[in-house]
């Protein structure tokens, strides 16, 4: 067996372990060009499990259900008698069987063997991010960290991934520090700059926010799986300052179109901004249909419930409340066969179900009914995935629906804590003054 870049034993041939070592590198850079090596690694040599395993993960890592069905025809018939690669087809089985979390613990049981697998770091922490799991985006790369030279040419990207763990278990600071080293380690660190903007919107400093992203604009503009999702922050930063025209021209210029609405989360990206807008009131125009079209035109199955949660936003967004409703329906009847979706039927029933219901409440100006489904999930939501920032357009909505339904003691109450949170937030007063 050759090794690969960090020294560690894999199956291939040479230009199938050299394609692999450069796929790895533009997979940690978030770069398109992650797909062509993998696929030339595979070609050059179709036992080389490692290639395999990424080009099956590179499906997974999409969210989408169709994505993962074609997963399984990357790895099917192939074994090994490594225990890394084994445990790699290992967790790629459960992914694929609907059980996420099976899967990151197979991929932790795994780093605590081969601390150094950057393969099993890199998916394991998009895993956690899918599972909301907050303790393990910073804990997995933290057990990890020591056992990694300072020098080695891939470190930086280890503490991108450290600054977003670190920031979505509330260590602002230490975030910072984290995501900037990074920077300095690789400009093309487009994690670790989405991981800084986090620490902005976190802690409030919404100005900072733009400022540090235009500052970075040289790397995260270019073509990368970040671009879409780094635009929507920089429009999130400009809506809390109610700068409407900013933000809805970054929606038309990088959020919403042809393009960005292929892959179901760049659409949630484009449908949580628009309702923001929204829920304030300002009107978004005709860009709510195209986005409406595109979640009809995804496959229907219950597999990621965050993913439909956004499709909910789009259609009653869209006006189009009998097809969020179906949604609805959907997940009630894919609840009741858990044993095909572990994961996604555990966060369904526990907060995504209700929260699709409070949405769909909203819809139909049921305020009241929103607020009584969603405020006893509230501090549950993460189950269901993403970070802090993209849940808290739920958040919004059930205060939203607090003030409209007449509930001002409560609206009260999360105008408070949205204030001790970001003491600068001109949402949360803006929201205040209304009540
Ligand atoms: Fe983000």
């Amino acid at each position: 067996m050759l090794k690969d870049q960090t020294g560690l034993l894999m199956s291939g041939s040479e230009e199938a372990v050299a394609h692999y070592n450069r796929a790895i590198g533009h997979l940690l850079a978030f770069q398109p060009e992650v797909v062509a090596q993998t696929e030339a690694a595979r070609a050059a040599d179709p036992s080389c499990v490692m290639a395999q395993a990424l080009r099956a993960y590179l499906g997974l890592m999409s969210s989408e259900y169709p994505d993962a069905v074609n997963a399984a025809r990357f790895v099917k018939g192939l074994t090994s008698t490594d225990a890394r690669e084994a445990g790699h087809l290992s967790a790629i089985g459960q992914w694929i069987a609907g059980d996420w979390h099976g899967a990151s613990r197979t991929l932790d049981q795994l780093l605590s063997l081969y601390p150094r697998d950057i393969l099993a770091l890199s998916v394991g922490h998009q895993l956690d991010f899918f599972l909301g799991e907050a303790g393990n985006l910073r804990g997995r790369i933290t057990r990890a960290l020591p056992h990694w030279d300072p020098d080695h040419h891939l470190y930086g990207y280890l503490l991108g991934m450290q600054a977003f763990g670190l920031e979505e278990c509330g260590q602002y600071g230490a975030a910072e520090k984290a995501g900037r080293a990074a920077i300095a380690h690789h400009a093309d660190n487009v994690w670790a700059i989405h991981a800084v903007g986090h620490t902005y919107e976190m802690r409030g400093l919404f100005q900072e926010g733009i400022t540090f992203l235009d500052s970075q604009s040289a790397s995260w503009t270019t073509s990368n799986f970040l671009k879409v999702h780094t635009s929507w922050h920089k429009a999130i930063f400009a809506l809390e300052q109610q700068d409407y025209g900013a933000a809805l021209a970054i929606c038309d210029e990088t959020l919403s179109f042809d393009q960005s609405l292929r892959t179901a989360l760049e659409m949630a990206d484009a449908g949580s901004l628009l309702w923001r807008v929204h829920l304030d009131e300002v009107d978004v125009g005709t860009r709510w249909e195209p986005l409406a079209e595109a979640w009809a035109s995804k496959d229907p199955t219950c597999w990621y419930v965050f993913n439909d949660l956004h499709a909910i936003l789009a259609m009653v967004g869209a006006g189009r409340q009998a097809e969020a409703e179906a949604i609805v329906t959907r997940m009630e009847s894919a609840i009741l066969s858990p044993e095909r979706l572990v994961s996604n039927g555990l966060a369904m029933a526990s907060a995504g179900l209700p929260a699709a219901q409070a949405l769909t409440a909203f819809g139909r100006g049921d305020y009241g009914r929103t607020v009584s489904i969603m405020a006893p999930i509230r501090h549950q939501l993460s189950i269901f995935g993403g970070s802090h920032a993209q849940r808290d357009v739920f958040q919004r909505t059930l205060l939203v629906a607090a003030r409209r339904a007449g509930q001002t003691g409560f609206a009260e109450i999360l105008c408070q804590e949205r204030l001790e949170a970001r003491p600068a937030s001109v949402w949360a007063a803006a929201q205040r003054g209304l009540l």
